[in-house]
């Protein structure tokens, strides 16, 4: 392994499937990484209970779902390691040591689980592993050895805490766990929702799925917000704050012909429907790769789950190296499991 070749964690919650805003925010740059370092992928099943207590099947179901949609866009399972957080109850153990290290003022500060908790509405009837769930992130990200985790500009904060974990963790116990850095996409990778609020997600309901039938992919495109302000398609037309365009901008490898589009939208010399139709040209080219893919992991079910259960079972064997290390360091005499350690090994 190179000097410069970098451990890589992302994960996802599985929740649903994966969307259009996903790919700009984290899947590209995944597929793009992946063959520059050892990346893992992890499948937080436990992190997404924390509100879906009592639907555990959208859980179940969507670990699934999340699997081949990574798969889909392009993950090589040769250079991706998946792992599926339940499957590694070391980073349970790891939670429990960061807990101490952390105070309940710190966790309610934090922007991106304040800002969750306002859209779900919990208010005080926060479930606390929910409130938490920054904690078991900093067992993820320290229990992979993590250099480099790609999120979203709204993750920044988790990572944040992640790292003053570890500054805490590391001073009052010695040197033991490396410090990641946050990576994010470039700036204006945010996608908007087809209903031009600035965000897409499926609980907004404004999202083209990446496993979307090409039909629907039109549908949605064809229904989609543009320019409030514009009437018939002579009147000038407003390109910022469009998200057609936005799509364009991001999907549309040939620039020129978006420019030009843009410079006609202004003028109106273009319609709303001929720019929607292309669009959905665009996305219908960018995505029937994907959908390719999918089709072929799924006539392979056996195969599918094979590559989660082989990468857990490799990531356990990492992360259980870890919690070795992080016992030892605080000094407690670690129980063997007969998997991990020999009992007092650290005494
Ligand atoms: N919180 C992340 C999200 O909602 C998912 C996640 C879980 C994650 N564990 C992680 C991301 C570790 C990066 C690293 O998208």
């Amino acid at each position: 392994m190179s000097e410069t070749r970098k451990t890589v964690l992302t994960g996802d919650r599985p929740t649903g499937p994966l969307h259009l805003g996903h790919y700009t925010g984290s899947l590209a740059s995944r597929v793009e990484l992946q063959h520059e370092h050892h990346t893992y992928l992890l499948i937080a099943d436990l992190q997404a209970l924390t509100d879906n207590a009592e639907r555990p099947e959208i859980v179940s179901h969507a670990v699934w779902e999340i699997l081949l949609d990574n798969l889909s866009v392009g993950l090589d399972p040769e250079c991706v390691t998946f792992v599926l957080q339940s499957g590694v109850p070391e980073l349970a153990e790891l939670t429990q040591l960061y807990l101490n290290l952390v105070t309940l003022a710190r966790l309610q500060r934090n922007p991106t689980v304040k800002e969750e908790m306002r859209e779900k509405g919990f208010g005080a009837n926060v479930p606390a592993g929910f409130l938490c769930y920054p904690v078991s992130q900093a067992a993820d990200i320290t229990g992979f050895e993590a250099n480099l985790v790609p999120v979203g500009e709204d993750q920044v904060p988790v990572v944040e805490q992640t790292r003053e974990i570890i500054r805490r963790f590391n001073s009052l116990y010695g040197e033991t766990l490396v410090m990641p850095e946050a990576m994010t996409p470039d700036i204006g990778a945010r996608l908007p929702g087809t209903d031009g609020r600035a965000k897409m997600s499926a609980s907004l309901g404004n999202a083209i799925n990446l496993s979307d039938p090409p039909e629907v992919v039109r549908e949605k495109v064809m229904g989609m917000y543009t320019d409030p302000t514009r009437t018939r398609a002579t009147d000038p037309g407003h390109v910022e704050g469009n998200p057609v365009f936005a799509y364009l901008d991001a999907f549309d490898s040939d620039r020129g012909r978006v420019e030009e589009m843009k410079a006609r939208y202004r003028a109106g010399r273009i319609g709303d429907v001929a720019v929607k139709r292309h669009l959905a040209e665009v996305l219908g080219s960018f995505l029937a790769p994907i959908r390719e893919r999918r089709l072929s992991y799924e006539a392979r079910p056996e195969e599918v789950r094979g590559i989660l259960a082989e990468g857990t079972a490799r990531g356990r064997r990492v992360v259980a190296d870890v919690l070795r290390k992080a016992l030892a360091a605080v000094g407690l005499p670690a129980v063997s499991d007969g998997r991990r350690l020999s009992t007092l090994e650290v005494w």
